[in-house]
């Protein structure tokens, strides 16, 4: 079973190739052009100790990565997060998305957050259902807000009150 801790910057390209891969190939998000190494560092940096981004590592290999992102700047959505969870396109279906998940939500219930939000392409029926496996309910639908691979995308937001 693979181990699960917080990310370090040694494991910044790993993510980033696991999330380029869904840049290129997939609507499950609306970035279109992979992110370079240094956009990854950024990223990094803005997480702090409220925003925690974690992995999970098997064998020395990094195969997915989690995320507690700031949902908005302005400081009243302080205690609101936005998910993230990835995992590399080859370890789908092991219930590794759920392992995830679950330390996710237990982490923000420490961080004292108080919401957490997934944004969610409405045709990724994997990660629709993960959520919903957590107890996230659809609290947004919006038509045609994205336009990629050249169709236009509907996004649903979904969310759980810790
Ligand atoms: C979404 C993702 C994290 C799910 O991870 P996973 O390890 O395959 O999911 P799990 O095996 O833990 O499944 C959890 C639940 O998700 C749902 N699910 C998983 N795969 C599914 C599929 N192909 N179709 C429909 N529902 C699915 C099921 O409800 C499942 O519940 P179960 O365990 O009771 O069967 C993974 O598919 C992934 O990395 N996708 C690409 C990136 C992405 O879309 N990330 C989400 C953006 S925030």
């Amino acid at each position: 079973m693979p181990t699960l801790r917080l990310a370090r910057r040694d494991d910044l390209g790993a993510i980033n190739d696991i999330y380029n891969h869904y840049v290129l190939h997939s609507t499950c998000t609306y970035q279109t052009e992979p992110s370079t190494l240094e956009e990854r560092q950024a990223w990094f940096e803005v997480h702090g100790v409220r925003h925690p981004v974690t992995v999970l590592e098997e064998e020395g290999r990094v195969i997915g990565w989690g995320a507690l992102n700031k949902f908005h700047p302005r400081a009243a959505y302080g205690h609101t997060v936005e998910n993230s969870v990835y995992l590399h396109h080859d370890q789908q279906g092991r219930g590794l998305g759920s392992v995830l998940l679950a330390d996710l939500m237990d982490r923000a219930a420490q961080l004292g957050h108080h919401v957490v939000i997934a944004v969610i392409d409405a045709s990724q029926a994997p990660s629709v259902g993960l959520h919903a496996k957590f107890g996230f309910v659809q609290c947004g639908h919006f038509r045609e807000v994205g336009f990629k691979f050249g169709q236009w995308l509907d996004v649903v937001y979904m969310q759980k009150v810790i």
